[in-house]
């Protein structure tokens, strides 16, 4: 019995990383979720939601979270658009902006979701490889002239930056909407967010699920003109933004003294643990996430990614073209960081052990 269409019967679903139970003793560094606890003013926000708030059906347009988010980023609330997850917007995009015949056109390797979203769709996608050094590769993705192009800034799983000026540039040289994805730019040094004002199809995506902290509380949202927003809100659900995360993101927001401090300390920790990576003999891309990519020297990354889980560090590994020989490390506490410093020298040392017994250099 065919109950779904041929190219959902067809498509291979997103894969999340692992998510072990509350309460399990791991060291979870898969994910890309903050080590630090949301803002304590958000915080009580959440503690104070009474009866009457989820007895009734929420602001449609999530309003105070927009208005919020519009006072920090210097934008009326008329040009913010949130969502449930910056994910949330990705789904409107592609729901309103491709079918087959309007393509969608990335940079690849990248967030999985994009070529997952284009499958629903059944859009054509132009999956433009990157470089080694992740360069944004601006020629191909003008020429690919698709309805959409995205690219994730801080890109995933790289770490890896473009400046506001080269993704201008490629603003004016794509055919339709351009996506800039912003969702790890809380630990970048500069971002891309007053290109709406002068690029009209540009749109850029924020998530409070990285540098805020919020990954659980499902809450993103698109910086764009407003006619841009009035076409995506089309096909929004009618409800997509909780009564609970609008109150409680937006005072998430508003704090951006205490999620400045968590980004400054994920930052340094980042430094840190690229540092004795790289002494280690890993190479690590630069990174302005909160993650790292890096090869390892002499063991596979396979391997490492499977010791590391025997010892209780999760992290990720793609296994994929261009990806299977790199893993992807969330960046912890420094003591998170330590534990897996201490276990990834112990899986170098025994495979040296190893190969020394049997003679091998
Ligand atoms: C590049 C990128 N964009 C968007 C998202 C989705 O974030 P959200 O939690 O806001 O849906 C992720 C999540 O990992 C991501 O890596």
């Amino acid at each position: 019995m065919n109950l779904f269409r041929p190219n959902i019967q067809q498509m291979t679903p997103y894969v999340p990383g692992e998510q072990p139970g509350i309460g399990e003793r791991v060291v979870k560094l898969n994910t890309n979720e903050n080590p630090y606890p949301p803002s304590p003013a958000a915080m009580k926000v959440l503690a104070e939601i009474d009866g009457e708030q989820l007895r009734r059906y929420p602001q449609p347009t999530a309003l105070a979270f927009r208005e919020a988010a519009g006072a920090v980023l210097g934008y009326d609330a008329d040009w913010i658009l949130p969502g449930n997850g910056s994910d949330d917007l990705l789904t409107m995009i592609f729901r309103a902006c491709t079918e087959p015949g309007r393509a969608a056109a990335y940079p690849v390797p990248t967030y999985s979701l994009y070529s997952t979203l284009a499958s629903v769709q059944d859009a054509e996608v132009v999956e433009v490889p990157f470089d080694d050094d992740y360069n944004l590769p601006a020629d191909a993705l003008a020429a690919a002239a698709s309805a959409v192009t995205l690219v994730a800034n801080p890109n995933a799983p790289s770490g890896t930056l473009f400046s506001p000026e080269e993704l201008e540039a490629l603003a004016g040289r794509v055919r339709g909407l351009m996506v800039i994805d912003e969702a790890y730019v809380d630990f970048a040094d500069s971002s891309a967010i007053e290109l709406p004002r002068r690029c009209p199809n540009v749109i850029v995506l924020r998530t409070l699920s990285k540098g805020y902290s919020m990954a659980g509380l499902r809450l993103g949202f698109g910086v764009a003109r407003p006619e841009i927003l009035t076409g995506l809100m089309k096909v929004k659900d009618s409800y997509n933004v909780d009564a609970i995360a609008c109150a409680v993101g937006a005072a998430a927001i508003a704090d951006q003294a205490y999620k400045n401090e968590c980004a400054a300390k994920v930052r340094a920790s980042r430094g840190l643990l690229a540092g004795q990576l790289e002494a280690m003999g890993f190479r690590v891309w630069p990174s302005q996430a909160n993650f790292l990519l890096v090869r390892p020297p002499t063991v596979g990354a396979g391997q490492i990614y499977e010791g590391l889980k025997k010892r209780g560090v999760l992290i990720r590994y793609f296994q994929q073209p261009g990806l299977d020989d790199k893993l992807r490390i969330s960046i912890g506490t420094d003591q998170e960081n330590a534990q897996l410093m201490r276990a990834i020298s112990e899986i170098l040392s025994s495979a040296c052990e190893g190969r020394g017994e049997r003679g091998e250099q």
